[in-house]
């Protein structure tokens, strides 16, 4: 099972208690270190986090500088307990726009990590659908036009391991919209938009969408026998 959530709302969470938005950043920090300690919890696979779009260079410099020391803290703040919980982590999209220190601490959450056998934690960094789509149809024709292989293509130019099928997409923050987010993985997805800001998604959240997603009949385009999505609703992930 994929997981994969656009986390969104940090800025207006803030602005909501009259403070800047790196601090909602921050709070949203804490909130990923919940939440991947639930998914760890769960009957998850993959775990992909939208944590900087491409898109997202066009904000104020000192906003994605706040962004990038924050996401460079927490890779080097959370790899030991990601080991502990046998987590893997790896980081997803264009790596060439990164800072030295940033790829340093990148490549080094995934060193030590990679034994995890556990949850598969992405983290999409300078991450945009499009711009892996066009990039995997543009490279050097190979003669297999199959899914496959395009899927095979798909995964290294967002330098992952591999393609996954979203299973559930959740969106927190109140938009109703994928901004430019895994369009190729999420063509059976079901779709899950909360109005919660995503510093304030909790255990309790989380565990309510698991038990949403349980209740959707899935059909990949077939007209009988739906399958029910998933019993993982049964299971609790808050922290026992
Ligand atoms: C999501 O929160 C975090 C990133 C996009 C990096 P936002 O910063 O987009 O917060 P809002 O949408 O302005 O509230
Ligand atoms: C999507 O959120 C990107 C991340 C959560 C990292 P945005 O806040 O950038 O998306 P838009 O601008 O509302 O579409
Ligand atoms: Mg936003």
């Amino acid at each position: 099972m994929h997981i994969a959530i656009i986390m969104d709302g940090n800025g207006r969470w803030a602005a909501r208690r009259g403070l800047p938005r790196s601090a909602g950043h921050r709070a949203g920090a804490r909130a990923v270190r919940r939440i991947v300690e639930a998914a760890a919890r769960a009957p998850i696979d993959v775990l992909t986090l939208y944590a900087f779009s491409s898109d997202n260079w066009t904000r104020p410099a000192h906003e994605v500088t706040a962004l990038m020391r924050l996401l460079r803290e927490h890779l080097t703040s959370e790899a030991e307990r990601c080991i502990a919980n046998g987590v893997r982590i790896r980081v997803i999209g264009r790596r060439d726009r990164l800072s030295d220190e940033l790829i340093l601490a990148i490549e080094h959450a995934e060193r030590s990590t990679a034994a995890g056998r556990g949850l598969q934690l992405r983290l999409a960094v300078d991450y945009s659908a499009r711009e892996t789509i066009l990039r995997a149809a543009g490279v050097e024709r190979t003669g297999d036009c199959s899914a496959a292989a395009f899927e095979r293509r798909l995964a290294a130019a967002a330098h992952a391991d591999a393609t996954h099928p979203v299973d559930l997409l959740i969106r927190t923050g109140g938009e109703k919209r994928l901004s430019d987010f895994l369009l190729w993985e999420c063509a059976y997805a079901e779709l899950l938009f909360t109005d919660c800001y995503w510093p304030d998604f909790d255990e309790a959240a989380f565990e309510a969408a698991l038990l949403q997603f349980g209740h959707r009949d899935r059909r990949f385009g077939g007209s009988t026998a739906p399958t029910r999505a998933y019993a993982v609703a049964t299971k609790s992930v808050r922290p026992q």
